[in-house]
């Protein structure tokens, strides 16, 4: 049994220590909003927050968690009361096809959430594009910059 906590609930999986999270998440779970892309740590489409810290879940095995706190996109916000990162999103109308946009916006929530604990300089663009990495083949990258510095309050 590896024994963690999603979301603030804690939860108990009877899986191989090497399976990888976001399998957990998706089959073990059924918390289907982390999306799996190319499951070779490059496209961002699985991230979620490991202690607050964003990681790639298609990379981070099952018993690397144990004890620890993961929080998914279904954790970052809800309808009723949206993450500041979501409401930027919202407001910016920034998915196109919407495939990579879990991913993007625990990405950005992280980002978000460093800057305004004070451990960064205000964020700019060139620092919002340098830091998330995610990609996103519909190419919406200008409106996820641009949401982002939003939702740091820089603009
Ligand atoms: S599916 Fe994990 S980085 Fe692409
Ligand atoms: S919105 Fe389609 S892949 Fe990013």
């Amino acid at each position: 049994m590896i024994r963690f906590s999603v979301n603030g609930r804690d939860v108990e999986v009877d899986v191989e220590a090497e399976m990888p999270l976001l399998w957990v998440l998706r089959e073990e779970l059924g918390l289907r909003g982390t999306k799996f892309g190319c499951g070779i740590g490059q496209c961002g489409a699985c991230t979620v927050h490991l202690d607050g810290r964003p990681q790639r879940s298609c990379m981070l095995a099952a018993g690397a968690v144990e004890g620890q706190q993961i929080t998914t996109i279904e954790g970052l916000g809800t309808p009723e009361e949206p993450h500041v990162v979501q409401r930027a999103w919202l407001s910016h109308q920034v998915p196109q096809c919407g495939y990579c946009q879990s991913g993007m916006q625990m990405a950005a929530a992280a980002l978000v959430q460093e800057q305004q604990s004070g451990a960064r300089e205000p964020l700019t663009d060139a620092d919002v594009a340098s830091t998330i990495t995610n990609l996103c083949r519909c190419g919406c990258y200008q409106r996820i910059r641009e949401a982002v510095l939003i939702a740091a309050g820089e603009v």
